[in-house]
């Protein structure tokens, strides 16, 4: 906790010094670090108890004193998936070990009280200007800010025009902001709440580090802005704090909607949002009858993914064996899915959390969902008497295959997926991340419209593509021919015949090509790949265009 601690703590200087490069690599160390601390942790538990390790009673009374430890401890909830994480080091627990592990936790409640509120309170100013710039400067930078006096201005113009309503203009009463900012990639963002007559509204200012100083990039206020800036297809938050169960619970004032679950994942402590994700799935499990079934949409040669018709995840076991085309291997796609997970993953690819040794009973399953693990992914899952086992799974956020929603959404709404599916390419691109394969069944829609890329087991850096034009045929033999009379290596891509357009109905090939004929240009291609080579670091901003302040400049990205 210290060492994760101190890499948030240094965000701010990275942000200060513009050491983008720096907030990279603090943010891949602090990815690895559960692991090695888990890992090390474990061997000298182990050291200590001797032959007494593997011996259950003996872990029943470890998790009495250790609970007890905890209870004084601001972050006890993160020591219990902590020392969950240990024991099933230990045991290699199939299922949960009720006795060893806080299946649930021991605290219903906070065992302590919180010292001090995770949030400052701004009360009414004479102005919302003055309110603004009192926020913003209370969180300012080692670096002055470029024009404080308009941003503040300009933030407030926003506000007002946000809680005007027919007839009457609302005035902000007070504002309850996080402590501590947030840090993600080129970002800084101030968080908090708006309070006006019985409105309340989430309020979050994006700051960009320029040539001139600290600026306002954007200001949001709304649920589903904020929903979508702590979206699980970002990169996790550096945000330093003491006691996140109350950061986590503000944060849910902002976004209703968003699962405590993803909001611990959104500021970091993933593994914590693993233990309530799981607590989530046995509430499901217990409080319906439903069983889990294939998910809608086209079958994947690589996955079995099942779900179940309620729940917000879905389920993906890797089968034992790949059907040609595919020639990849168990060990690559495992390391795809790795690199996603270190990956600025820039709006648009899924966070994915992988689960060990789930237990469920089989009646659970239908027999459609059953029949195709143990026939299919036999290596992974297995029945000993009436419990299903499943040795490795990747859970992740359930959303609409773009197959399907092309097909079955209003044109309009169709028309709008197709043009945030070209860009989601886009934004990939500008991260160093090429999909590979295309198509509309491998992109889904969000509840919030948004596209986002979730067949990661084709997926590269786009500098390692090489993007090719065709050559012209040699003779009418030649132009005749359906496959290529030339030779085509792993790595070659040919922009013009870019199969994203396979699948999609000839309008919306239209709207696509209208919105997006460069991703059919080989040069658009390789200008990316230029950028990339030469150490540019480009982010893609969590929000639209129309939530930047006049004045932000063009976003650098595709
Ligand atoms: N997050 C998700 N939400 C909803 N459905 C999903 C999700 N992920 C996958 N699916 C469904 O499962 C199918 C297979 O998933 P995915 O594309 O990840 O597997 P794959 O085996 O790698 O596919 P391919 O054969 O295209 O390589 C998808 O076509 C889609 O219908
Ligand atoms: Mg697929």
């Amino acid at each position: 906790m210290t060492r994760f601690r101190a890499i948030n703590q240094r965000a701010p200087r990275r942000f200060e010094e513009r050491d983008w490069l720096g907030m990279q690599i603090d943010a891949v160390e602090r990815l690895r670090l559960y692991a090695i601390i888990v890992d090390r942790v474990t061997e000298s538990v182990s050291h200590l108890l001797g032959g007494r390790a593997d011996d259950p009673l003996v872990w029943v009374a470890i998790k009495a004193v250790f609970s007890g430890l905890i209870s004084d401890r601001q972050d006890w909830e993160l020591a219990e998936t902590f020392y969950n994480s240990v024991t099933r080091r230990v045991f290699e627990t199939v299922g949960v070990a009720e006795r060893v592990e806080f299946v649930d936790s021991d605290f219903d409640s906070p065992p302590i009280p919180s010292r001090d509120p995770v949030y400052l309170t701004f009360d009414r100013r004479e102005t919302t200007t003055g309110l603004v710039r009192d926020i913003l400067t209370t969180f300012a930078h080692d670096v002055p800010f470029a024009r404080l006096e308009a941003d503040a201005e300009a933030v407030a113009s926003r506000i007002s025009a946000s809680l005007s309503r027919p007839g009457a203009l609302a005035s902000v009463g007070k504002a309850e902001v996080v402590r501590t900012v947030f840090y993600r990639g080129q970002s800084a963002y101030i968080v908090g709440l708006l309070y006006a007559g019985s409105h309340r509204i989430p309020l979050i200012i994006a700051l960009s580090h320029g040539d001139e100083g600290v600026f306002v990039d954007a200001v949001l206020l709304t649920e589903n802005e904020a929903s979508i800036v702590f979206s699980f297809t970002r990169s996790y938050f550096h945000v330093d704090v003491a006691r996140p169960y109350d950061l986590v619970r503000f944060l849910r004032r902002l976004m209703p909607r968003k699962r405590l679950a993803e909001i611990y994942i959104a500021i970091g402590q993933n593994k914590h949002g693993k233990t309530e994700l799981y607590r989530d799935l046995l509430r499901h499990l217990r409080s319906t009858e439903e069983r889990f079934e294939l998910a809608p949409g086209t079958t994947g040669l690589v996955m079995i993914v099942f779900t179940m018709p309620g729940y917000d995840d879905v389920f993906k076991v890797i089968r034992d064996t790949f059907p040609p085309p595919k020639r990849t291997t168990r060990r690559n796609v495992m390391g795809k899915y790795r690199l996603v997970f270190q990956h600025d993953r820039a709006g648009r690819l899924m966070d994915v959390q992988d689960f060990q040794h789930l237990e469920f009973h089989r009646s659970r399953f239908s027999g459609e969902v059953l029949d195709e693990l143990l026939s299919e992914a036999a290596g992974t899952v297995r029945l000993e008497g009436d419990s299903v086992i499943i040795s490795h799974v990747y859970v992740e956020r359930r959303v609409v295959p773009l197959d399907i929603y092309v097909r079955e959404a209003a044109r309009p709404a169709a028309a709008d997926a197709v043009v945030d599916f070209g860009q989601s390419i886009k934004d990939l691109a500008s991260t160093n991340i090429f999909p590979g394969d295309l198509l509309p069944k491998n992109f889904g829609v969000t509840r919030h419209g948004r596209v986002v890329f979730y067949d990661y087991d084709e997926l590269s850096a786009l500098t390692e593509i090489n993007f090719r034009e065709m050559p012209p045929p040699r003779d009418e033999a030649e132009a005749l021919l359906s496959d290529p009379w030339y030779p085509v290596g792993d790595r070659d891509v040919f922009p013009e015949e870019h199969q994203a357009f396979l699948g999609l109905a000839p309008d919306l090939r239209r709207v696509f090509f209208d919105h997006h004929a460069d991703l059919f240009e080989v040069e658009a291609w390789r200008a990316i790949q230029d950028r990339l080579r030469s150490g540019e670091l480009i982010e893609v901003f969590p929000y639209r265009q129309d939530a930047r302040l006049p004045g932000t400049g063009a976003s650098r990205g595709w």
